[in-house]
Formats: structure tokens, sequence, C-alpha cells
């Protein structure tokens, strides 16, 4: 089968990155497995070749089809016959690599599917973004928590009018696990290309500060205008930041908060967001995702519970995004899994020349990557001058 008839039979993947150890590959890799339209057959796990070739082991890979390195395996990919070169390339390997692999990857006619954030800065942003745009190829951008179902119908509600006016929203991001200098521990890596600017760009602002400002603007439907950072290093000796407490604008005059921290000790991954309108607020959050709280000034709270027939006739995207009954918990790997489902049917779509589903056009792109980085650029940009409002470029 040709590559035109991706609908039609499994998307072939590719992986760079996601070698023995390494964090968020294998989330990547099982939930592109789970509803069994998608099958990694490719892959450039590691810098390290021999890693790389244990990683194919243990997932049962053709060995031809482990790389020693991942510009051998985009160049050898795509002079393979289209009945058997992969459609997609997944990159899940640390920050500094994104921009490279993925122009490489676009440029050898493959789709993309990224972790965050996009880029190292904006140049590189920029540059990706055109790249993505020539290529007419699909760049999904695994903003994880916009996967979930609640938040899907947290944004469709809002949309719909459920909030009435909109006028606030507190985003917060705390984590607690970079509270001492975990990086020196023989071995962190996780830690230490997280904590090394060269490595990571930003630390903090581009770990999770552009997660959490893109769920504010995913549930508000409403892109950040303006902030003003206090964005802090609070563990001594550290290299990167850890720690922002940022002011912030929306379109529409929406003002709010938006926090995120990896010193916070002991605080685990609980992402959450509250938006307040002037007849309702809501507030989802990551500790308890299969729950949404609806506040109102006369009434008492309701607690929204993913998988009844009441969300999924609020919200089309909830119910497709579902997959199990109410109390059957769902969680982060369904959430990527939704990711890549939409980002595959979008890739069939493109392959076949036919427009995409708006209903499967429910995924992060290469804008909300640019996004991101506009945030990440204008809170170190606004922290350097004090705190002073700044506006996101536009681009
Ligand atoms: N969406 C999310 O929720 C989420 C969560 C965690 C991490 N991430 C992002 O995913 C990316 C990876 O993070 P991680 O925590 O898994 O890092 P990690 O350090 O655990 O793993 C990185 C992997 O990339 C591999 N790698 C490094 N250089 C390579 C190269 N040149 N070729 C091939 N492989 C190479 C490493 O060997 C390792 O296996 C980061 O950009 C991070 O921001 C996203």
């Amino acid at each position: 089968m040709s590559t035109n008839d991706i609908g039609k039979r499994k998307l072939r993947l590719a992986m760079i990155g996601g070698g023995p150890g390494a964090l968020i590959g294998e989330v990547h890799r099982k939930a592109a497995r789970l509803d069994g339209r998608i099958e990694l057959v490719a892959g450039a796990f590691s810098s390290h070749p021999e890693k790389s070739r244990q990683q194919g082991r243990e997932l049962f890979l053709d060995p031809e089809r482990v790389y020693a390195s991942w510009r051998e395996m985009l160049k050898a990919e795509a002079a393979l016959s289209a009945e058997r070169r992969v459609d997609a390339v997944a990159i899940v390997t640390p920050n500094h690599l994104h921009f490279e692999q993925s122009a490489a990857a676009l440029a050898a006619g493959f789709h993309v599917i990224q972790d965050k954030p996009l880029t190292l800065n904006l140049a590189e942003a920029v540059e990706l973004r055109e790249a993505v745009r020539k290529s007419g190829k699909i760049f999904a951008l695994t903003h994880t928590y916009t996967g979930y179902p609640m938040v899907k119908l947290a944004r469709d509600l809002i949309r719909a009018g459920r909030l009435g006016k909109l006028r606030k929203i507190v985003a917060e991001y705390p984590q607690g696990w970079l509270f001492r200098k975990v990086e020196d521990d023989p071995g962190n890596k996780r830690a230490s290309w997280r904590t090394d600017p060269a490595q990571a760009g930003s630390g903090c602002l581009g770990d999770i500060g552009t997660h959490i400002a893109n769920l504010s603007e995913t549930v508000s439907s409403l892109k950040i205008r303006e902030i003003a950072a206090n964005v802090s290093t609070m563990v001594e000796g550290r290299k990167n930041d850890d720690n922002a407490d940022i002011l912030a604008r929306w379109e529409g005059n929406v003002s709010g908060v938006i926090r995120a921290s990896q010193v916070e000790t002991g605080e685990d991954n609980d992402i959450g967001i509250r938006v307040y309108g002037d007849a309702a607020s809501l507030q989802w959050r990551h500790g308890d995702p299969e729950r949404l709280l609806l506040r109102y000034p006369d009434k008492p709270m309701e607690t929204w519970s993913r998988g009844q027939p009441y969300v999924a006739a609020a919200s089309p995207s909830a119910a497709r995004a579902t997959r199990l009954p109410a109390c059957h918990p769902e969680g982060i790997i369904e959430a990527f899994a939704n990711i890549y489902l939409n980002a595959a049917a979008a890739i069939a779509a493109a392959e076949a020349g036919t427009p995409i589903p708006e209903a499967e056009l429910d995924f992060p792109t290469i804008e909300d990557g640019f996004q991101g980085i506009l945030f990440v650029e204008a809170a170190l940009a606004s922290a350097k001058n004090g705190g002073r409002w700044t506006k996101l470029a536009r681009g």
C-alpha cells in the first residue's frame, strides 16, 4: 500500500529518542499503539548506537530498521519504497535537538509529531514554522493535557457561553522534583539536561510553563497577549530558571495568573486551571482528571464526570476522546493517544488530498508551539526588565 492509503492501513511511525530509561518516549509508544491504528516500525532511540539497538530489540523491531543515528534513519527511510517507508516521525529528544530533527524530518518528506517545547528559541521557531508551511505536512505538538476529554469539555462549555463573559483565569503547574540540586546526582540525566540552558533553553518556563500557558489558551480559546513575569532560580548554583510567577492578560481583556514551578517542595504534577466568567466558573485538575467542576453564584456546584451522556451531549470532542464508561479511569496514556489519533487522521486526510474534518483537527499544532516560544521569550524579557508588562510579539 502506498503513502496515500494511510486511512486504510496502520500509520507507520518512526521514533527519534525514547531510548532505554527515557521518560516520555515509552509513553508516546504506548499511546501510539493504544487504538491499533499506528505501528512503530523504525527508530533511532539514542545518540549511542548500542542503546538504540537495545531499545529496538526490546520492542522486537526489525533490526534493519533500528538505526545508529537519526540522520541515517531519515535518509534510509526516505529511500525505501512507498509501501514500506514510515509516514511520520515522533521526536522525543531533549529540547536542543527538536529544531534540527523536526526540520530534517519534514525536509525528508515525513509528517512530524514532536514533544514540547517547540524549539530552543524564537529564531528556530520562526524557521520551523516556515518549514512546516512549505512542506504541507502535518505537525502535531504533544501538549499532553489538551488530550483529556474533560479539558475538551471545559473548552466547549466556555465556547457555548456557559460561564458568561470571561473575566479571569488562574492557571498553575506546581512540581517539586527540582527542590534541591538533583542535577548533580550521578546519572540524573533527565534533570541535568533540563537545567542546562544549552540543552533545554529556558528551564521551568520551557519545560512546564509552555504546558500551562497552552492549557490556558486551549480551555479559554483566547491567546495570551501580555505578561508581567517574576522568573527565578531558587536553588543556589542552578544554571536555569526553576520558578515563574506571572500576571497575564489574554484576548478580550481577560486577566489572571499563570504559575509554573519545579521547586514547590512536595508537589507532584497537579497542573490545573480555574476560569471565571460573570455567570459561572469552572475548574479542572490533573490530580482528578475525570471530573470538571462548575460553580455558580446561586446554586450548588456541579461535578461533571467523564463518560456520562451529558458530557457527550455538551462536547462531541470529549465524547470522541473517551474510550471507557464513567468511573473506569482513563489517564495520561489515553490523553496522549487522543493527540496521536487525531494527528493520524489528519495525516491520512492530508495524504489523500481531502479536507481534514474539523473534529479531527483537534490537536496542538505548530501554531501552539510557536505561541509557547513567544510566551517563554516574553516572560524572560519581562523578568529581565524587573517584571515590566511585555507583549507577546505576534508572528
Ligand atoms: N508532553 C509531556 O508531557 C512531556 C513529558 C516529559 C517530557 N517531555 C518532553 O519530551 C522530550 C524528552 O524528554 P524526556 O524526559 O523523555 O527526556 P529523557 O532524557 O528521559 O529522554 C531523552 C531520550 O532522547 C535520547 N536522545 C538524546 N539525543 C539523541 C539523539 N541525538 N538521537 C536519538 N536519541 C537521542 C536519549 O538517549 C534519551 O533516550 C523533552 O523535549 C521534554 O520536554 C514532554
